[in-house]
């Protein structure tokens, strides 16, 4: 048995999975985010504990027998967080999430140094974590000066478990502190931020073992023991591991809070200049290249609210196929936006509005802006050679049959819908886990979804897409200039 524990912005999930890869039970607890200034986006780590002990005594009130067989965990968790802790392991404030933007100024200083996008292949982002911790030693020199360990969420979870400061690969790239080509720490960039390798926790790759769950959790969760737990990785690497997106070629787009764009590749093949984010995956000698658009069903959640009405009733209104563009233009980056433009702050705009629009004029301009931002991370990883010729598609969006065909015919590559069932991070966790004590293959291992149906693009709507497209891309030029 198997246990992954997929550490989300806004709660755990605990997933068992038996030793055929089936998944047999589960349990979530939520955790809060806090946002004390505009623009900040904050986590206590301790919240984190409690959300994964809660989890657990869910799981061993109805899966007790299961549990106890668990023989590996493997863990996931939202990329960027800066964890920082003392010498005695004691959080030194609370945790800085990757949705967090206060260190723009920062980031934008470290980026300017060429040594940044060289070395670690991508560009230096406000959310990721090295920006954060320059803006801690600018304004809070006193918690700089003790930082003796800087963990990401999923690996401070991982101190708790097993109580050692070890981090994967995957997640690590999200630093901007690692060579993504070389998967090792690079010295000259931490010194680039004051830091010393001594304060990062020690490296394996994702299917490989970091250590032995404590003997206290063995006993308090029933389990007789050894536990291993897995490197695991960042939430797109799991992800990609719970879609069997392991070899080039291989790719997933996803509509969830944040839009995701991510495909496999068997080299590193980083492009900065694209603003595509080139990570390594969480098995060895992989990586995979991502285009990430900030506010996907964050967009319509937005939409929902300011209209009194829920994402679900605002996409029921919406007939299934779409039957060419719509009324109006939606520019979705109400939380800034990464790829491609790298702009933190925020130039959300609707265009093209007439007095006849009506709300679900509005809606399906937000569900086609979001999928004309997805069609900008398709076209920045094609740039760099890498060839997608079909996605499979996953996350919350999903649900909607109007989004789901616009996204097939703005993309205009096939999209795979998997069938109902478990093929999210927890699961790509879980799997990572097992790879750690098993000696299957990878490719055994980490199977694609049974795929329910495949989504072809409407070819007689491409060239009426296609204009639109380009309406869409004059928008973000026009909004900065005319906010300036
Ligand atoms: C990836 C990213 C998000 C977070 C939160 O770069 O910022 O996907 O990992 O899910």
């Amino acid at each position: 048995m198997y246990l992954g524990l997929d550490l989300g912005t806004s709660g755990i999930r605990a997933l068992l999975v038996n030793e055929s890869g089936m998944p047999i039970g589960e349990a979530s607890a939520s955790s809060d985010v806090s946002h004390p200034h505009p623009g900040w986006s904050e986590q206590d780590p301790a919240q984190w504990i409690a959300a994964c002990e809660a989890a657990i005594t869910e799981l061993k009130a109805n899966h007790g027998s299961e549990l106890r067989a668990v023989r590996a965990i493997g863990l996931s968790g939202h990329m960027h967080g800066a964890t920082l802790l003392d010498k005695d392991h004691k959080v030194l404030r609370p945790c800085m999430l990757w949705n967090d933007t206060r260190s723009a100024q920062e980031a934008q200083q470290l980026d300017s140094q060429d040594r940044f996008r060289t070395l670690t292949g991508n560009i230096v982002f406000p959310g990721f974590t090295a920006p954060k911790v320059d803006w801690v030693r600018v304004h809070e020199p006193d918690v700089f000066s003790q930082v003796a360990k800087i963990l990401l969420p999923k690996d401070y979870l991982r101190l708790w478990l097993t109580g050692d400061c070890v981090s994967d690969m995957s997640d690590s790239a999200g630093t901007a502190w690692l060579d993504v080509d070389k998967r090792n720490w690079s010295g000259a960039l931490l010194d680039a931020c004051q830091l010393t390798e001594d304060q990062m926790p020690s490296l394996v790759e994702g299917s490989e073992s970091s250590g032995g769950l404590r003997a206290e959790l063995l006993s308090d969760w029933g389990i007789e023991g050894p536990v291993i737990v897995a490197g695991g990785g960042g939430d797109n690497a799991a992800a990609a591991c719970g879609l069997g997106c392991l070899q080039a070629g291989d790719g997933f787009v996803s509509l969830g809070t944040s839009g995701v764009l991510l495909a496999a590749t068997d080299t590193y093949a980083p492009a900065p200049e694209k603003a595509v984010h080139s990570f390594c995956h969480a098995i060895p000698n992989t990586w995979f290249q991502m285009g990430v658009t900030l506010a996907a069903t964050d967009s319509l959640n937005w939409l929902a609210k300011i209209c009194g009405s829920t994402p679900a009733e605002l996409a029921s209104a919406l007939p299934e196929m779409p039957t060419g563009p719509s009324s109006a233009t939606f520019l979705p980056y109400i939380s800034g936006e990464r790829t491609p433009h790298n702009d933190a702050s925020p130039s959300g705009v609707f265009a093209g509005l007439s007095v006849g629009a009506e709300q679900a004029d509005l809606t399906s301009a937000v569900m086609e802006g979001v999928a004309f931002s997805l069609k900008d991370c398709l076209n920045a990883l094609r740039a760099t050679g890498t060839n997608v010729t079909s996605l499979i598609t996953t996350g919350g969006g999903t649900r909607s049959r109007f989004w789901l065909n616009t996204l097939a015919n703005v993309l205009d590559v096939p999209l795979q819908v998997p069938a109902k069932g478990e093929f999210g991070a927890a699961l790509g966790a879980a799997r990572l886990g097992m790879a750690a004590v098993s000696d299957q293959a990878l490719t055994e291992i980490m199977t694609k979804p049974e795929i329910a149906e495949t989504i072809e693009p409407n070819t007689d709507l491409s060239d009426a897409y296609a204009a639109r497209y380009e309406q869409f891309k004059s928008l973000y030029p026009a909004v900065k200039s005319a906010t300036a």
